[in-house]
């Protein structure tokens, strides 16, 4: 008996030890949204459940191996046992009713954070390899970032156009899948409570850019999310290069296409207008109007030599001709 209260003592003052030393280092970052108040109450617990199993192994173990070392001239064996029915039913039930009890804790929890309140407002969230776009469908306009009012649930819809991304923001906890296709939207909701900068990772691996694949989020008051937006429903300038510009952060091909004459996924647009291209065929062609429209609305029409296992997402089947025109008017003040 006297061997049991002394492990006790010894597995409390462990389970206290881990418990507050996980509970310090910080293993999660700041927290910023309702929703995920409830994951961290839930994952506060795992960790002194986790705590306490490991104190309950290492503690016995520990005590084990000090208390009952063989001693000098000790030849035989210790004792022998055929099982215990007593502790073998309570170490079934024991557990199972803890595992039993988290999952209810756990079901609860991804109820709160879906609970729908009736005033919040819409974003599509589209992903494409390898960038972001937020349409405000209340407002009628597009972004690049994402800017969210404090204190206000956002409902996001999340689609792709081409492969399946996940929008994950760390500082809101909660996570989804934006799936392609129709009717595979899933939907995400996030009652941001701290301003501040926040980012969105992509958290399925989507190909060479998925680590690149990040947008910005401003968790910003009320009063100055309405200028924001109203400032972009003002629209854009009426200068078709700057437009260009606009849409080039927007439609995302800023994930593949440098401006700076650097190589990525894509051929730089730096100096790409007029340039003589060699095509996978061999043919060879100078990059004009007419091509550089047929290759944004049909990126397969023709492939650059070198490029040949580069597929380039349909982006330019979303944009409007005007908006093509204004991405090439774009490339041309890249430079010929
Ligand atoms: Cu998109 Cu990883």
């Amino acid at each position: 008996m006297k061997h049991f209260i002394l492990v006790a003592v010894l597995v409390a003052i462990l389970t206290v030890l881990v418990g507050f030393g996980l509970d310090t280092i910080g293993l999660m970052p700041e927290l910023a949204s309702l929703q995920g108040v409830f994951i961290d109450q839930l994952f506060r617990m795992h960790i002194w459940v986790i705590s306490f199993l490991f104190a309950l192994i290492i503690g016995f173990m520990l005590y084990s191996i000090i208390v009952f070392r063989r001693k000098e001239g000790e030849q035989g064996d210790g004792d022998h046992f055929e099982g215990h029915a007593g502790l073998e039913i309570a170490w079934t039930i024991v557990p199972l009713g803890i595992v039993m009890y988290f999952a209810f804790l756990g079901s609860t929890a991804l109820a709160e954070t879906r609970r729908a309140d009736p005033n919040a407002y819409n974003i599509t969230v589209t992903g494409q390899q390898w960038s972001w776009r937020f349409d405000y469908t209340d407002y009628g306009f597009s972004s690049d970032e994402l800017r969210l009012p404090a204190d206000r649930q956002t409902l996001l819809m999340l689609t792709s156009t081409d492969v399946i991304h996940s929008f994950w923001v760390p500082e809101f906890r909660v996570k989804q899948d934006a799936l392609p296709g129709e009717g595979m939207e899933r939907e995400l909701r996030i009652t941001p409570t701290e301003l501040g900068r926040y980012k969105v990772r992509c958290a399925e691996l989507c190909g060479t850019q998925h680590a690149y694949m990040l947008a910005d989020v401003f968790v910003v008051e009320p009063e100055e999310f309405d200028e924001w937006a109203e400032e972009q429903l003002k629209g854009v300038s009426d200068d078709p290069v700057e437009r260009g510009e606009v849409w080039f952060g927007q439609f995302g091909c800023t994930a593949c296409h440098s401006i700076d004459g650097s190589d990525k996924v894509g051929p730089t647009w730096m100096g790409l207008y007029g340039k003589e291209e060699i095509l996978a065929d061999g043919a060879t062609l100078i990059v004009d109007d007419a091509y550089l429209f047929e290759s944004i609305r049909e990126p397969q029409a023709k492939i650059v030599e070198g490029f040949e296992t580069v597929i380039m997402p349909p982006t330019g089947a979303s944009m409007s001709d005007q908006q093509i025109q204004d991405v090439i008017e774009f490339i041309k003040s890249l430079g010929e």
